[in-house]
């Protein structure tokens, strides 16, 4: 079972690298489709027109080599986009500053899950505890579960960059990652005796 999923991780690695080698050229053509030719929607609606095209909206934005072309997280950080939490009125946004290191003994880099970069737009409930448990170790994440649309796939590749990008999540060095995993182990049991010694 795991010898076919490393296989088919391999087969699909090299699709990837096939696709992203022919990408420059077309992506130089047309960064951003209009609206009656991107295949979404009906170009015959009268939407069509009223609808700001992509290119208008998205070419001020921080711009990215893949996705949509934006890079969301950059944008928000500089404050080029403000979306609204919530329709309904005083809404408290709760942002939560934790990064998690994943993947510390595979072959790939670690991944450092940024709490902070998620919770600016999504709520706590969006993750847990439906897609991940809180708990380490709790959750069996894997690249080929990832891939077929499952743990981090539910949304990159789909409303968030794209899977294509393995150094945006394998983004850590190994020592980084153990060096900020005991930083971490060692800040929480120092909280914990300070805990228990009031
Ligand atoms: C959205 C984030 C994300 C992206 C993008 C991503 N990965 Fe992963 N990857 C993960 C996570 C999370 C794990 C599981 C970590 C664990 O086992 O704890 C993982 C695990 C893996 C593993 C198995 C463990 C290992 O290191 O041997 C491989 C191989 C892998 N990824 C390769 C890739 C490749 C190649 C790409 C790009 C084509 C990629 N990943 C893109 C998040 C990502
Ligand atoms: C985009 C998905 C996502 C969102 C949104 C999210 N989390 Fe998480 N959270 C994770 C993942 C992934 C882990 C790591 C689970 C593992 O180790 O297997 C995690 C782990 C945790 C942990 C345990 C590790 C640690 O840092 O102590 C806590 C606590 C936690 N989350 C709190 C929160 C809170 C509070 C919010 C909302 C403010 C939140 N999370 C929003 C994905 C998310
Ligand atoms: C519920 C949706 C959701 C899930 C699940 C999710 N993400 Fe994200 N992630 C986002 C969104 C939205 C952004 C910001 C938009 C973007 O960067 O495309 C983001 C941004 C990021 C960034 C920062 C990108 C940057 O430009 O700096 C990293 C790294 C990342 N995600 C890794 C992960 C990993 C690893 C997992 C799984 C453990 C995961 N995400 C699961 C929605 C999600």
């Amino acid at each position: 079972m795991v010898k076919r999923q490393v296989g088919l991780l391999r087969v699909w690695v090299v699709a990837v690298l096939v696709a992203a080698g022919s990408m420059p050229s077309a992506w130089a053509q047309q960064r951003w489709l209009p609206i009656a030719e991107d295949g979404l929607r009906d170009p015959a609606s009268p939407a069509v027109r009223l609808l700001q095209p992509p290119e208008e909206a998205l070419s001020k934005l921080e711009p990215d080599t893949a996705g949509n072309q934006v890079r969301w997280v950059k944008a928000l950080d500089k404050g080029q986009i403000e979306p609204r939490s919530s329709i309904l009125p005083g809404t408290e946004v709760e942002v939560y500053d934790g990064d998690v290191y994943l993947n510390l003994r595979g072959g790939m880099p670690p991944v450092r899950f940024p709490h902070r970069e998620h919770t600016l737009w999504l709520a706590c409930s969006n993750c847990h505890d439906e897609i991940f448990k809180k708990e380490p170790g709790s959750n069996k994440l894997s690249m080929f579960v990832i891939l077929q649309g499952e743990q981090c796939g539910v949304c990159h590749g789909a409303v968030a960059f794209p899977l294509t990008e393995c150094s945006r999540c394998h983004n850590t060095t190994r020592e980084e990652a153990l060096a900020a995993v005991e930083r971490q182990q060692a800040e929480r049991a120092a909280a914990k005796a300070k805990g228990a010694a009031r």
